[in-house]
């Protein structure tokens, strides 16, 4: 039997078995095969060296986190405090500030309560994107206004200057009479830009 050529083996109904040597390259692949088997199983379910899937996936969402982190904070670097923002995100976020911290005096529209309008062309501090982050920072306390330094970063305190910014000329109903000095195309979220 072990003869490798083409000799008939059987022969059944006129079909002849053949006694051919398997081609080198296949046994060599069916060798290979076995003994990748072996390694894989050793490797990831018996010793768990490698990585199952699972593991791959939540190691690679953690190193995306990460990356998007680390962007956030260089886009933080490099945000300009000195001038409004007209990021989405960051107005949205200002917005909240806003709603939580100061709607009590400047109404929830800007329009004015016990603090004044902010969203027209009157100002008793200045019109410009620093006199609102310098107003926002120290407070008028005399006038019952705090000074929220110390409570809102500073991140936070461009959070809602940029967005009390983005409501100038919005001229809600009822709003307050002006207080303090006109100054022209103020009451415009793009005045001095
Ligand atoms: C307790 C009431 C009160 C709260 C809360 C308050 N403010 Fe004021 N705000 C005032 C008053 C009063 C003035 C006017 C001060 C004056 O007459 O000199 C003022 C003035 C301002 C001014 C200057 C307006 C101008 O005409 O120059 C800005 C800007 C301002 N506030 C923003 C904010 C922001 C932003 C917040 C929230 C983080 C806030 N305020 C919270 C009472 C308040």
């Amino acid at each position: 039997m072990a003869k490798h050529d083409d000799t008939v083996v059987s022969e059944h109904d006129g079909i002849q078995e053949l006694d051919n040597q398997l081609p080198r390259w296949w046994v060599l692949l069916f060798q290979f095969s076995i003994v990748f088997a072996v390694v894989y199983l050793l490797t990831f379910h018996v010793f768990g060296f490698g990585l199952k899937q699972e593991e791959r996936f939540k190691l690679e969402e953690e190193e995306a986190l990460q990356l998007q982190e680390l962007r956030t904070a260089r886009m933080m670097e490099q945000m300009d405090f000195s001038a409004p923002t007209t990021l989405p995100d960051v107005l949205a976020e200002g917005q909240t500030i806003f709603l939580n911290n100061c709607a009590s005096c400047h109404d929830v529209t800007g329009r004015g309560l016990i603090g004044p309008n902010l969203t027209d062309a009157y100002w008793i501090h200045g019109a410009e994107f620093d006199d609102s982050m310098h107003v926002i920072a120290k407070g008028v306390l005399e006038k019952g206004m705090q000074a929220w330094e110390n409570l809102l970063s500073l991140r936070q305190r461009h959070a809602v200057a940029s967005y009390i910014y983005s409501i100038r000329g919005t001229e809600p109903a009822g709003a307050k009479p002006p207080q303090g000095d006109l100054v022209e195309g103020s009451d415009s979220p793009t005045y001095a830009l």
